[in-house]
């Protein structure tokens, strides 16, 4: 069975308002013939009521980039799932390398976040990838199965279908340095093979594992290619929505 794939942007802190309103009005054209693919941009925080505005009737979702595992009170500064749910946030990316090395956030934290998105109807993006020199080390299977383990703890197989899974190696992201189809597809197995071992085969055969880190239009179609690569979360070449269309078009053709 192969699963729909899923392409999603990740703007991270980039666009003015009007640049994020000008993409999306460029985006809508252009993928709208687009069929069997998952379409989400994930805009910053004070996007995303206007972007869902703009993207109303459209088949392109929303996805926040993180949230706090609280549902209200004192945290200043903090957003939880419950707001971004109420302003139409389908998606939330969490656990992303730049959250987990910049923002000091660790598994358990993740974790939390995870089930907290789960219970309020949110789709977690879980990201998961290791840094160059636990590659070099050959440690890679074991930073991605100690990030999976803990950051999933307590994650039923029924929540577990709403969970969309991103690799993104540390050292791929925003460097122009993709992994190789081969060696991200290698890690795209062992995560649906523990998945199998942890839960169930025809749960692994449904999640969708996108592979994430300078995912372009030119290298895009051969990384979707791979049997275990359902799609990209697509950082820098999201920003553009000529290059983010043709990403979206490659996961098409893998149909
Ligand atoms: P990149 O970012 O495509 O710019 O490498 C990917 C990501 O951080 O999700």
């Amino acid at each position: 069975m192969k699963r729909v794939p899923f392409v999603a942007g990740n703007w991270k802190m980039n666009t003015s308002l009007s640049e994020a309103r000008q993409l999306v009005n460029r985006l809508i054209p252009l993928v709208s013939e687009v069929k069997d693919v998952c379409m989400a941009v994930c805009p910053p925080f004070p996007y995303l009521i206007p972007i869902v505005e703009v993207l109303q009737g459209s088949r392109i979702k929303v996805g926040a980039q993180n949230m706090h595992f609280e549902k209200q009170g004192a945290f200043t500064g903090e957003v939880s799932g419950d707001m971004l749910k109420d302003v139409g946030c389908t998606y939330v990316i969490l656990g992303h390398s730049e959250r987990r090395h910049i923002f000091g956030e660790d598994d358990a934290v993740i974790n939390k976040k995870v089930r907290k998105a789960l219970e309020m109807g949110l789709k977690p993006i879980f990201c998961v990838g290791e840094q160059l020199e636990e590659r070099e080390a050959g440690k890679t299977e074991q930073i991605v199965e100690t990030q999976i383990k803990r950051g999933l703890e307590d994650i039923s197989a029924d929540q577990m279908v709403n969970v969309t899974f991103a690799y993104e190696p540390v050292w791929a992201i925003g460097t122009g340095k993709t992994a190789t189809p081969e060696q991200a597809q290698d890690v795209h197995r062992f995560i649906r093979d523990w998945l199998q071992v942890r839960y169930n085969q025809t749960l692994a055969e449904k999640i969708c594992i996108q592979y994430g880190g300078s995912v372009n239009q030119e290298n895009a179609k051969a990384l979707m290619d791979q049997t275990d690569i359902d799609g990209a979360l697509v950082g820098g070449a999201s920003l553009k929505a000529e290059h983010f269309s043709s990403i979206i078009k490659a996961a098409v053709q893998t149909t």
